[in-house]
C-alpha cells in the first residue's frame, strides 16, 4: 500500500527507497534482539560491564529501528515490524545460543553488527542512486553510529 503524499518524490522513488529501508528494518529488529540475547546471557569476570555495554548497544539499535520504520511511514508505505517478517527477511546470521563467555558474545554481536553496517553502507549509495538523498542521509547516520558501536565491541577484542 502506498499513501499519497505532498513529498516531492515520485511513487516509484518512494517505493524503491522503502524496499531498501524495509530490508534494513528487518535486520535491525533482528540485531536489536541479538543485543538483548547478549545482555541477558553473558557470563564471566567482566559480566557487569558487558551486561551494561550490550544493553547500551541495544538502545542504539532500537533508535535505528525507529528511524528506519518512521522513514518508511513518512514515505507513505507500511513499516513491517512483525516478528514473522523479521524472521524470514533478516540477512543476519542466527545468534549462537551456546555463547556463554564475554568473548563469545562480543564476537557474535560484533559479527552481526559488522554485517548490518556493511548492508547499511551499501544502502547509502543505493538510496543516492535512486534519487532519495534523505534516505541516503539516514543510512549515513545509522552507518556512522553502527561503526561507533562496533568500535565499543571490538575494543574488547583487540587487546589480545
Ligand atoms: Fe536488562
Amino acid at each position: 500500500m502506498t499513501y499519497t503524499s505532498r513529498i516531492d518524490l515520485s511513487d516509484h522513488v518512494r517505493k524503491q527507497a522503502c524496499a531498501l529501508l524495509q530490508a534494513r528494518l528487518s535486520d535491525a529488529l533482528d540485531l536489536e534482539a541479538q543485543a538483548k540475547q547478549a545482555h541477558w546471557n553473558v557470563k564471566g569476570p567482566h559480566f557487569l560491564q558487558l551486561h551494561q555495554l550490550f544493553d547500551s548497544v541495544h538502545d542504539e539499535i532500537e533508535q535505528f529501528v525507529d528511524l528506519l520504520a518512521e522513514r518508511i511511514t513518512t514515505l507513505g508505505h507500511v513499516a513491517d515490524g512483525r516478528i514473522t517478517t523479521t524472521a524470514s527477511a533478516t540477512t543476519l546470521y542466527g545468534y549462537p545460543l551456546e555463547a556463554t563467555g564475554g568473548e563469545a558474545h562480543l564476537k557474535a554481536l560484533a559479527g552481526s553488527l559488522g554485517a548490518f553496517g556493511k548492508a547499511v553502507r551499501v544502502g547509502i549509495d543505493q538510496a543516492g542512486t535512486i534519487g532519495d538523498a534523505d534516505t541516503a542521509d539516514l543510512f549515513t547516520q545509522i552507518s556512522r553510529e553502527t561503526d561507533k558501536q562496533l568500535w565499543f565491541l571490538e575494543a574488547h577484542l583487540q587487546a589480545h
